[in-house]
């Protein structure tokens, strides 16, 4: 239910501040469950007073460690020492489907550069299979739609959707400015990750495959 996911997912807030220690650079992902973890995470800098730095990943994030009280830095200007963010699919190798809130590239781009990666996640986001529940989504360039299209067509796909706004007319557009394709596949490989960025125009997608990450769940 919608009240013990939330409680699964404020325990793991709690686990993933206790890990804050003075000087971190830390990665901060996008999502309810990473913005339950910088909530947690505020208090404990307030409390002991720490100086920590957030490279949020999105505007969303990074309007609420401004929020917080946490100063921020971008990616081109500091490493992190560590990372957590959510995901929406998890499997039982703890490959992950992310990018519901359509910021995978900058989280991809923080986890890839990070030491280490947590990803907190309630019981719900566990699978069998990536793709059970939600499809993959690739953020395209504007300009290579079409193209794009055609070439995933020829992969293992049952759908592409161009992702919709919802208080808005017309397509999502992400912070770099470029466009969604969900891709819901009819089976994903070890390889599908790097043949999806292989494609000209396709920016990154949502499939982390063997990335170095601990999952973090009640
Ligand atoms: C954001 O782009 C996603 O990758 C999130 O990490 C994912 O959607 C998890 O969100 P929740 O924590 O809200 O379930």
């Amino acid at each position: 239910s919608e009240i013990s996911n939330r409680e699964a997912k404020e325990a793991v807030a709690k686990r993933v501040a206790a890990l804050v220690k003075d000087g971190d650079t830390i990665g901060v992902g996008s999502g309810s469950t990473s913005f339950l973890a910088i909530e947690q995470i505020a208090k404990v800098v307030k409390e002991k007073r720490l100086n920590i730095t957030a490279i949020p990943t999105s505007h969303e994030v990074a309007l609420s460690c401004a929020r917080l009280g946490l100063p921020t830095a971008s990616l081109s200007a500091a490493r992190p020492d560590w990372c957590f963010d959510g995901a929406d699919e998890v499997d039982p190798e703890f490959n992950l489907i992310k990018g519901r809130g359509g910021a995978m590239f900058a989280e991809k781009l923080v986890m890839a550069s990070s030491g280490k990666a947590y990803i907190l996640v309630d019981g719900s986001k566990f699978v069998e299979k990536l793709g059970a529940k939600f499809p993959v989504p690739v953020e395209v360039d504007p300009r290579a739609v079409h193209l794009v299209e055609t070439k995933v067509m020829e992969m293992d796909v049952n759908d592409i959707a161009l992702r919709m706004a919802v208080e808005k007319d017309g397509p999502v557009i992400t912070e770099a400015g470029n466009l969604i394709l969900d891709v819901t596949f009819n089976h994903i490989g070890m390889t599908t990750e790097q043949d999806l960025n292989a494609i000209p125009g396709v920016i990154e997608n949502g499939l982390f495959i063997n990335y170095p990450v601990e999952i973090m769940s009640v």
